[in-house]
C-alpha cells in the first residue's frame, strides 16, 4: 500500500471543539526549529532511548507551545510523538539522504529549466483544511478528511497531508512553476516503507496558450505529454536505467492522473502521483486560460531505492553508522547496513469493536515503542457464529540500532496490551 490519498477507512465524526486557535503566525516562509527542550516524564516511559520532546517551537519568531498542538480534546489527534517530528526538517539537511534527494531533484529543474521553478522548502506544515482539502477540490466525504487518516490539530487545522496543500494559495501568489518540499503527516499502518512523518516534494508548471497552439494537440494532452517527458528525465537522473511504469489512477485535483512505480526489491513500488490539474484550481486562481500539470513525489520512497536503505525508520536515526554514510552531493552511495539485530515476534488477539481501526492500534504501538517497532501485521481474521470478529496482530519489535533484551520487549509488550484494551475498546482472548 503506497501514500494515495484514498485508503479507504471509516470516517470518524469531528467532535465540536471548545477550543480554536487562529494559525494566522503560521506564514509562508517561515523556517522554524525547536527552540527548548523540557522532557515530559507522561510521555517518556522510556528514556533510555526516546529523545525529550521540545515543549516550544518557533516558528518565524513565534512559539507555538505543544498544548496547543497536543490537547486532550476530541478534535485533536496529535499525539506528543508526532509533535516531536515539527519543524526537524531533514530534507533541509544537505547531509542527509532526504536533502541529498531534495537537491539531486533541484538539480535536474536547474538543468532542464534554468531559473525557470521557484523553490520553496520551509513552508509551515501546519495548515487549515481548507487549504490541504477544500482548495484542491477533495470531496468533503473523502476518506483522507477522517480522523483516522489525518492529524488535526483542532477541527479546522490539521498537520499537511500532502504539499499539494500548498498549490493554491502558490497559484494566488502567482507562481507558475514551482517546487514545494516538506514534512507531511499520516495516521497510517507499521511497515518498513510507512511512517507517520515523511517527505514529499510538490511540482506544478502553469501553460500558456501560446505553448500548445504551436504543438497541434489540445491542451490537456499537451500537459499530460510534457509531463510524463519530463518526470521520466527526472527518474533517468536519478536512477539511470531502473524499471518504470505508468499507471491510471484518480486523484480529486488532476484530470487525467497517473502513478509513477519503480521496481524495488522484488516489488513494483509507487513513487509519485501526478496529472493535469484541474481546470477549477486554475480558474479559482484566476487562470481560466491555462493549463498545468502537478505532481507529489515521496522523498523516502525515492531514496530507499537509490541509496538502498531497507527500512524507512533510518531517515531518524542520529546513529553515527548511518548518518555518517551519506555526504552532500553523494547521490550513488549505497547504503551499507551495519547491523541486522534480532526481531522479536509478539502475537496479540482481541475481539474488535464497531470503531477499532488499524491505524488507531498502530498509533497506540508507535506511542509505546516508538521507532522500536518494525511492522504490525494482521494475520488472522474471523468472525464467529455470533458475530464477534477476532483480530491477531504479530507485532514485530526490532532496533535498527542494537539488540533488545527480553525484559524490555516484554515490558513494551504488556503496556501496549494494556493500552489497546483500554483506549481502542477490544476485549483481549
Ligand atoms: N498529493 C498526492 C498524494 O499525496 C500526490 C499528487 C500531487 C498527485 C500532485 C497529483 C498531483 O498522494
Amino acid at each position: 500500500m503506497a501514500f494515495t490519498l484514498f485508503q479507504s477507512t471509516l470516517l470518524s465524526k469531528p467532535s465540536l471543539f471548545s477550543y480554536r486557535r487562529s494559525f494566522a503566525f503560521c506564514i509562508q516562509l517561515s523556517s522554524f526549529s525547536t527552540s527548548s527542550a523540557f522532557p515530559s516524564d507522561k510521555f517518556q516511559p522510556n528514556k533510555k532511548w526516546r529523545q525529550p520532546v521540545a515543549s516550544v517551537l518557533e516558528l518565524g519568531g513565534v512559539k507555538i507551545a505543544k498544548d496547543e498542538i497536543v490537547r486532550d480534546d476530541p478534535t485533536n489527534n496529535v499525539p506528543d510523538s508526532i509533535f516531536s517530528k515539527l519543524g526537524m526538517q531533514l530534507h533541509r539537511r544537505d547531509q542527509h539522504p532526504l536533502g541529498i534527494m531534495k537537491n539531486a531533484i533541484y538539480d535536474y529543474f536547474d538543468t532542464n529549466y534554468p531559473n525557470k521553478f521557484d523553490k520553496f522548502d520551509d513552508l509551515c506544515p501546519i495548515v487549515s483544511t481548507i487549504a490541504n482539502f477544500d482548495d484542491v477540490l477533495v470531496p468533503t466525504d473523502h476518506v483522507s478528511r477522517s480522523y483516522n487518516d489525518t492529524y488535526y490539530v483542532d477541527s479546522e487545522t490539521v498537520l499537511r497531508c500532502h504539499t499539494s496543500a500548498h498549490q493554491a494559495e502558490l497559484l494566488r501568489g502567482g507562481h507558475t512553476h514551482f517546487l514545494v518540499t516538506g514534512d507531511v503527516y499520516r495516521r497510517d499502518s507499521i511497515d518498513s516503507t510507512h511512517y507517520p512523518v515523511f517527505h514529499q516534494m510538490e511540482g506544478v508548471r502553469v501553460f500558456t496558450p501560446a505553448d500548445w497552439e504551436a504543438s497541434g494537440t489540445d491542451a490537456t494532452s499537451y500537459a499530460a505529454e510534457d509531463l510524463k517527458k519530463c518526470l521520466e528525465g527526472l527518474a533517468r537522473h536519478l536512477f539511470g536505467g531502473v524499471e518504470m511504469r505508468w499507471i491510471d489512477t484518480y486523484f480529486p485535483f488532476t484530470n487525467p492522473s497517473f502513478e509513477l512505480e519503480i521496481y524495488f526489491q522484488d516489488d513494483w513500488l509507487e513513487v509519485l502521483g501526478c496529472g493535469v490539474m484541474e481546470q477549477e484550481i486554475l480558474k479559482r486562481s484566476g487562470r481560466v486560460d491555462n493549463v498545468a500539470w502537478a505532481f507529489g513525489l515521496g522523498l523516502e520512497r525515492l531514496a530507499m531505492v537509490l541509496f538502498d536503505i531497507p527500512d524507512i525508520r533510518l531517515f531518524w536515526s542520529n546513529d553515527e553508522r548511518f548518518t555518517s554514510q551519506f555526504s552532500k552531493g553523494q547521490l550513488g552511495i549505497k547504503f551499507k547496513p551495519f547491523s541486522k539485530y534480532p526481531p522479536c515476534y509478539k502475537d496479540m488477539s482481541f475481539w474488535i469493536s464497531d470503531s477499532f481501526t488499524e491505524n488507531n492500534l498502530c498509533e497506540v504501538v508507535r506511542g509505546i515503542a516508538g521507532d522500536l517497532v518494525e511492522e504490525v501485521k494482521l494475520i488472522d481474521n474471523f468472525t464467529n457464529k455470533k458475530g464477534m470478529t477476532s483480530h491477531c496482530y504479530r507485532i514485530t519489535y526490532r532496533s535498527t540500532e542494537r539488540s533488545l533484551t527480553d525484559e524490555e520487549i516484554n515490558d513494551l509488550q504488556w503496556r501496549v496490551r494494556e493500552q489497546v484494551e483500554t483506549k481502542l475498546l477490544v476485549v483481549l482472548r
